[in-house]
Order: structure tokens, then sequence, then C-alpha cells
């Protein structure tokens, strides 16, 4: 926590509003623009340049409610036009592709695939366009007073401190941010599983394989074929733990990418320069109550998941729209019971969205120190989704995204 100075108390340094917001990744700028488009006043902290956030290429697909809720932010302009409608994946089995239909299966939903980034650069230019008070380089943010009726927060930028008071705190600035860290140790619970895995990715300017995602299982571990655009792929093959970006030159990328299709699909992979490589860690987390007092936690700062199922960026979503709208019938209807239902409600989607993202690794990953009989029961998982209709519908309710 930073030390209280005299300057933080004279006006100049203290700003006041209503929502104060720690994080500007997609959640943070989602929820600040839907609030201001409601008049409601809000700041945003963000302790990264604008040029850093962009630079992590992260989620790729959206689910519908999503790209909905981007709309309704008056965002979703360039997604719409650059985004790609998908209503199907593949999943290859040891060499043979299976099609999930998730139109066919959903009654017509899709998914978009439209990177984080160009998501996130749309959110920071319509904040920008909109006068919204976004604040790069707040360092040493800290929480004050979270669970009284004067809740704080204190950032210093350069040689000043700054105290931002405000009638609600959101933590929305990821797994390793200070939001959670900020709640009672004896108010938290944390529920945990670390994957023996973790996936390492590139992105390239070359054609995507497949015109859809494939999600690949062979014996020699999983891989994923996604896309930004068509002239631009984003690959992944899981390797252990243990590895680090520095061993894996492109070509041996390819190569085992290659190693990981079916021969027709690896015949048909271009290649080139990877643009951006990095190994992201598989784990699953869910952090109860995501509400202390004032403070309320979202997206990543609350919840993770292994990114096999596509549900990391987009149980953030669900996230922010039981936020929105609570604070909307809090400020312009009187009404506080969505804030209040805000951590139930948000915890028992982020709990069905931890199932699907869990289910998903565990049937397509390689474990290196499985038994025999779980090894059976993986590909009799995986035999039995893609023989049956019912499965095969609740894989595709799941990817599109539940109801919120
Ligand atoms: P973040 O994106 O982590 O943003 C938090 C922000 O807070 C950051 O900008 C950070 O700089 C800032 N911050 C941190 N600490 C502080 C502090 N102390 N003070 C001020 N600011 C701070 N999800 C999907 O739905 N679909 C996918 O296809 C998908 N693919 C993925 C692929 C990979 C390889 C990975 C790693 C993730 C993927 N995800 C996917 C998950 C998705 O990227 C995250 O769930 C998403 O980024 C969460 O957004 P967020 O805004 O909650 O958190
Ligand atoms: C991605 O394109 O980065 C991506 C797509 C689907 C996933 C995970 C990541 O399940």
């Amino acid at each position: 926590m930073i030390g209280v100075t005299d300057r933080e108390d004279t006006m100049t340094n203290t700003i006041r509003t209503k929502v104060g917001i720690i994080g500007g990744g997609p959640s943070g700028l989602l929820l600040s623009q839907l609030l201001d488009l409601k008049g409601i006043d809000n700041v945003v902290l963000e302790k990264h340049t604008r040029d850093y956030v962009l630079s992590r290429i992260r989620a790729g697909v959206l689910e519908h409610g999503f790209a909905e809720l981007m709309r309704e932010a008056q965002c979703g302009d360039r997604m719409d036009a650059e985004g790609e409608i998908h209503e199907g994946f593949e999943i290859n089995d040891h060499g043979t592709m299976h099609r999930v239909d998730l139109a066919g299966h959903t009654g017509g939903n899709s998914v978009v695939v439209y990177g984080q980034t160009e998501l996130t650069r749309d959110l920071y230019d319509v904040r920008e366009k909109m006068g919204g008070k976004v604040i790069h380089e707040a360092l040493d943010v800290a929480i004050h007073g979270a669970n009284t009726d004067s809740p704080a927060l204190t950032y210093r930028q350069g040689d000043e401190t700054f105290r931002v008071e405000c009638d609600f705190i959101i933590g929305a600035d990821g797994f390793h941010g200070v939001s959670r860290k900020s709640i009672p140790r004896d108010v938290l619970n944390e529920f945990e599983k670390i994957y023996p895995f973790g996936w390492l990715g590139v992105l390239s300017r070359t054609k995507p394989v497949n015109p859809e995602l494939i999600y690949s299982k062979t014996d020699r571990g999983f891989a994923l074929c996604s896309l930004r655009s068509q002239t631009l792929s984003r690959y992944y093959i899981q390797v252990p733990l243990t590895e680090s970006v520095e061993d894996w030159s492109d070509d041996d990328f390819w190569a085992e990418l290659r190693a990981r299709l079916p021969d027709d699909v690896a015949a048909r992979l271009e290649t080139g320069p990877s643009i951006e490589k990095s190994i992201a860690p598989l784990r699953s987390f869910v952090a109860e109550p995501m509400r202390w007092g004032n403070l309320f936690l979202a997206g990543d700062a609350a919840h993770i998941v292994p990114p096999t199922g596509a549900r990391g960026l987009n149980s953030a979503a669900s996230d922010i729209y039981y936020l929105y709208h609570g604070m909307v019938d809090h400020y312009l209807n009187g009404d506080g019971a969505g804030l209040e239902a805000y951590s139930a409600k948000a915890l028992a989607r982020v709990w069905k969205a931890q199932r699907f993202s869990w289910w998903m690794t565990t049937m397509l990953h390689h474990f290196p120190d499985q038994s025999d009989y779980d090894r059976k029961l993986q590909e009799i998982e995986l035999a039995y989704l893609l023989s049956s209709e019912a499965a095969m519908t609740s894989l595709a309710e799941n990817y599109v995204g539940l109801p919120f």
C-alpha cells in the first residue's frame, strides 16, 4: 500500500467518481463503456501502456452473448465487419476429422472469431472518442475501505499520488491483480486445479490451414488450429510445463504441429515466421464470493479456465453483463437487488464454464501419468461424444455460450 502524503488530500489529486475500475483489459473497458452510455461516471486505472495491453495475444472465439454486449456498448461495428461467424468446428480424433455442427445443434447459434487484441483496441478507441477516463501507467494501485460506505483507490503516476473516491470498486485486473488479494483470507474461498502441461502458441501471417477451428487429439498431445483472419493464423500445441519458448524454434513448432494433424491437413499447412510465440500454463481457478463490501471482482480476477473450451473471456463477459445491469438498476432505478445477487448469479454461470472447460481439456489432452483405466475412459468419452446427438448438443450449447 502506498503511503498517505499531504498531497493526496489536496483537491487537485483527488478524483470523485461513481465507479472506480481497476484494470483496462476487456472486462474493465467494456464495463466502463456500458456504464458511461447510461451516464454512470467511472474511472479505469490500468497499470500498463495501451500498446503493452494490445501486445498480448489471447482469446479468439467470442460467444453470441459477448458479441451482443459489444454491440450494446456501441462497439461492434468492426467486429461485425471483420470478424468471422463460425457455425461449427472440427475435432480430429487420431487422424479422423469429425465436424461439430454448432448451428445445427443450437437452433442456428454460432460464435464470432475476432481477436481479443482487436476487441480491446475497439474498446480503447470508443472510450477515447467518448472522453472516457482511462488512466494508463497507474502504478501501486491500492484499495481502501472496500467494505465501508466510502471506498477509495490510490495510485501513483510518476512522483504524484492520486486518490479516487467512489461508491463501488470493480476489480477487473486479471489473475495477478491486486483486487482479489485485497479481500481478507478468511472471507475468500479459492478453488484451483493445475494441469501438468501448457499451450505453446504461435501467431503467423499465413493462410489458416482450415476454414474452421480444429481441436486435435493425438498420442503426441493436443493441438489447436485457430485463426484471426484469412491471412493470420493462430496455432497451439500442448507442451510439458518444463518447456520454455526458447526451446522451440519456428521449424520445431511447425514440425510438431504437422505431426498432430491428419495427413491431408498437414499437407496443406502453410508455415512462416512466428510473429508471436508464448506459453500459457493451463489452470482452473475460482474465488468465492465475487463481492466483498463495495468491491466486486470480475473476469480473470475471480476465475480462470484452461483455454480449451474458449470460455475465459466469455465468462468475463457474463460477469460484466450482471454488473452492468446491477449498476443500472442501482443508479437509475434505485434498486439494489441486482448488485446484491451479483456474486451468486455470476458464480452459477462461472462454475458451468469451469465444468465445460475442464471436460474439454480432460477429454482432448495427453496426460503423462494417466493410468490405463483413465486412458480407456478418456477414449470412450470422445467416442461417445462423436456418436451421440445428445452429447453433441450439450457440447454445442456450452461452446456457443449458455444464456446469461
Ligand atoms: P485481463 O485481460 O487479464 O486484463 C486485466 C488488466 O488489468 C490488464 O490489462 C492488466 O495490465 C491490468 N492490471 C493487472 N494488475 C493491475 C493493477 N495492479 N493495477 C492496474 N491494472 C492492473 N477466452 C475466451 O473466451 N475465448 C478464447 O478463445 C480464449 N483464448 C485464450 C487463449 C490463451 C492463450 C489465453 C492465455 C487466454 C484465452 N482466453 C480465451 C482467456 C481470456 O484471454 C481472458 O479470460 C481475458 O483476458 C480476461 O479478461 P480480463 O479483462 O478479465 O483480464
Ligand atoms: C484462439 O484463437 O486463440 C483460441 C481459440 C479457441 C480456443 C482457445 C484459443 O479454445
